[in-house]
Parts: structure tokens; C-alpha cells; sequence
């Protein structure tokens, strides 16, 4: 038996449970978790904004061992230290056929299915596929990242979700050259990610932008040059930081629509915003037809930054042994499982960086 934070219905608190996990089938993995980071989506998912198939074992940041491979499994062995990647694409769809892996046709269909189950039988879906919220996890071979020397394990579990998705979007989204300016809204593990990377790309200034105050002093740790309170003025403030044009690249970092919105003023006529949050179906963010074709401006998003985790994860690992990426910093608060629902309050009212749970 396995302890594992279970959510049984969007909206209820998480329970502390034991679940079964059985021994890996062909092609599936079990991995011991050494730490499993809470990011904002585990929230929404609590909460039923975004919507996943109950009862379910949340956490999609993780890394760990493995201790056991079923039939057919060549690319890992017991004792190989892992990232879990909560969108592993198949390789040969449409879109990653196309080389867009991060938007694989196939990558979302591991939490249709249960993984484990309660002790009176009844099935547990696994969490974007990964389920990291348990001392151990079951997933396919595609869904692990060899993790490169050099990365301390529990601290790697951030590459799995807001370093690969914030550096991702600097780099391969953005394309951030050096000396442009940036705006990054929502300081969040992937905001303060988002930071770094604009401060490894060379931009400047980067603005920091948060409705708490004291995510100043962190955004200014992680790379930021100037910090704004989220307001109606923020547009107008990032202008005067960038010459009066607007900053040729945003990152908005919060899932919502104003805030897209405010990405979007906030950048110089033929800027780019890069939708990194993931906000709610009913939270509309509008431009009028005039704008839209004046400030020739381009809004996109991004997901998972982007990213090829196999062939970016060694890059971010680099940066780590060079001492230009800090996972530790990104890290506000150690906690344990049932520690989980103190993360998602601090979470919601807008404190601290990233949660690690550690096992
Ligand atoms: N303006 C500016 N910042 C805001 C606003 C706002 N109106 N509303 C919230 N924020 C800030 C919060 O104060 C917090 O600092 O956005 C930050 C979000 O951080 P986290 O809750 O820690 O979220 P994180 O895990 O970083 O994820 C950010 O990316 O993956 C998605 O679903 C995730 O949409 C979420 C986003
Ligand atoms: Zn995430
Ligand atoms: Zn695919």
C-alpha cells in the first residue's frame, strides 16, 4: 500500500489514503516520488476549474527512483533517477509528427484510465498521468525523463513542470534575444522560472508584476529589474520603464483574462505575449477589431513551454551545474503530504514560491 493526497470530487478537501498500486505492466514504470512540487493547476484541479475523472491522485511536478519496469521496458532500470513529464507524446501523431510534441494528440489519454485503487476496490485516476501526490507512482516509459547528473533529485522535480514550461517559454516560445525587454505577470513558480529565464536570455529591463507587495523582494532574486503591483495602471507603468513603447515581450504567468489583457497593453506595437497561465472557459478577455490591427501585436500561448522535455531537460541541467538556474530559490516552503492543502491557501492568497512536497 501506498499513502497518497486523494481528491475525491472537485471542490472537497484532499484525503490522506492508502491506495494499491500493482506491479508495472508492459511498458509501465513504478517510481518511487522523492519530491513532487504543487503547482497552480493541482489547484484548479481541486478546485473543478479545470476538470479531471475522480477519485484522483493530483501532482504532476515530480521526481524520484525507479524501483520496479515491466515487460519491455529498455530505457530505464530500478535504481535510475527520474523527471516525470505529465505530457509525454507519442511520436508519431499529426502534431508531433510535425515536430510540436508538446501538443500531442495522445498525451492526455494516461488519467482517462484508473492506476490504483482504495481499499475497497474502487479505481484511482492518476493525475495528468503522473500522480505525484503519493510515496509512489505508476507511469508509461514515455512519461520519464532521465535525469541528468548533477541536479540534486528532489529539487529536479521542478524541471517536470514550472522550470521546463517557464524557461521554455522564454527560449523556445518568445525567443527572447538579449537586451529585449520583458514583462512577466504573476510570480508564481512559473512566473519566478519565467524570471530566470528572461535573466539567462540577457533581457533587460524585466519587469515583475504581482498583485502581493512582497513578491517583490523574491521577483527581484529571480532576475527581475523593476517590480509593479498589478493595477489598471500597470500597462502605463511598464511603458514609462521602456521608453514609452512597451516592453517587446510579455509573459503572463497567472491564468487569467484581465491579466492577458494586461500583457497585451503592456507590450510596444508589434510585441509579443506569450500565454503561459491556464485560466477558466468562462473568463473572456476582448480587443477591439482597431487595436488588434494597430498595434499589430501577436498574442499566443504556450504549453508545456514548448518544450521537447527529453532534449530540454539536459539543457536546463546545464544551466543548473553553471549555476545560472537556481531550483533552490524557486523553493519557498518543504512540506509533507498532508501539508498539501496549507500549499494550495498560500497558493490562492498569493504567497511564497513553489510548495516542494518531500518524501
Ligand atoms: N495580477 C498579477 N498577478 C496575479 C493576479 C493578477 N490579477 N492574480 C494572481 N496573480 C499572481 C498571484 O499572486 C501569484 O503570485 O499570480 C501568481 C500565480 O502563482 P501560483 O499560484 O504559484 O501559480 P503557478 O503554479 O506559478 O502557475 C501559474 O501557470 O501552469 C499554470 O495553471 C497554472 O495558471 C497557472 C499559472
Ligand atoms: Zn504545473
Ligand atoms: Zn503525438
Amino acid at each position: 500500500m501506498v499513502r497518497a493526497a486523494l481528491l475525491t470530487a472537485p471542490g472537497r478537501p484532499l484525503e490522506l489514503v492508502e491506495i494499491d498500486l500493482p506491479a508495472p505492466g508492459p511498458g509501465q514504470v513504478r517510481v518511487k516520488l522523492a519530491a513532487a512540487g504543487v503547482c497552480h493547476s493541482d489547484l484548479s484541479l481541486a478546485t473543478g476549474l479545470l476538470r479531471a475523472a475522480t477519485p484522483v491522485v493530483l501532482g504532476h511536478e515530480g521526481s524520484g527512483t525507479v524501483t520496479a519496469v515491466g515487460e519491455g521496458v529498455t530505457s530505464v532500470r530500478p535504481g535510475d533517477a527520474v523527471v516525470l513529464n505529465w505530457a509525454p507524446a507519442c511520436g508519431s501523431c499529426h502534431l508531433c509528427s510535425l515536430g510540436e510534441p508538446w501538443l500531442c494528440e495522445n498525451s492526455a489519454g494516461a488519467s482517462a484510465e484508473p492506476y490504483a485503487a482504495l481499499a475497497d476496490g474502487t479505481g484511482v485516476h492518476p493525475g495528468l498521468g503522473v500522480a505525484a501526490f503519493a510515496e509512489e507512482t505508476l507511469v508509461a516509459e514515455r512519461a520519464l525523463i532521465p535525469l541528468p547528473d548533477g541536479v540534486p533529485l528532489a529539487a529536479a522535480a521542478l524541471l517536470g513542470c514550472a522550470v521546463l514550461t517557464g524557461y521554455g517559454a522564454v527560449h523556445n516560445a518568445a525567443r527572447v534575444r538579449a537586451g529585449e525587454s520583458v514583462v512577466v505577470i504573476g510570480l508564481g513558480g512559473v512566473g519566478l522560472a519565467v524570471l530566470q529565464a528572461a535573466r539567462i536570455a540577457g533581457a533587460g529591463p524585466v519587469v515583475a508584476v504581482d498583485v502581493t507587495p512582497e513578491k517583490e523582494e523574491l521577483a527581484r532574486r529571480h532576475g527581475a529589474t523593476d517590480f509593479l503591483l498589478s493595477d489598471e495602471r500597470t500597462a502605463k507603468g511598464v511603458r514609462q520603464l521602456t521608453g514609452g513603447h512597451g516592453a517587446d515581450h510579455a509573459f503572463e504567468c497567472a491564468g487569467r483574462a484581465s491579466t492577458i489583457r494586461t500583457a497585451w497593453s503592456a507590450t510596444r506595437r508589434g510585441g509579443r505575449t506569450t500565454v503561459v497561465g491556464i485560466g477558466g472557459k468562462d473568463d473572456l478577455v476582448s480587443f477591439s477589431a482597431l487595436e488588434v490591427f494597430y498595434f499589430a501585436r501577436t498574442l499566443s500561448a504556450c504549453v508545456y513551454g514548448n518544450s521537447d522535455p527529453v532534449k530540454d531537460v539536459p539543457v536546463l541541467a546545464e544551466h543548473v551545474r553553471a549555476g545560472r538556474l537556481d531550483l533552490e530559490s524557486l523553493i519557498t516552503d518543504r512540506i509533507t503530504l498532508d501539508e498539501i492543502p496549507a500549499a494550495f491557501d498560500r497558493m490562492a492568497a498569493g504567497r511564497g514560491g513553489r510548495s516542494l512536497v518531500v518524501f
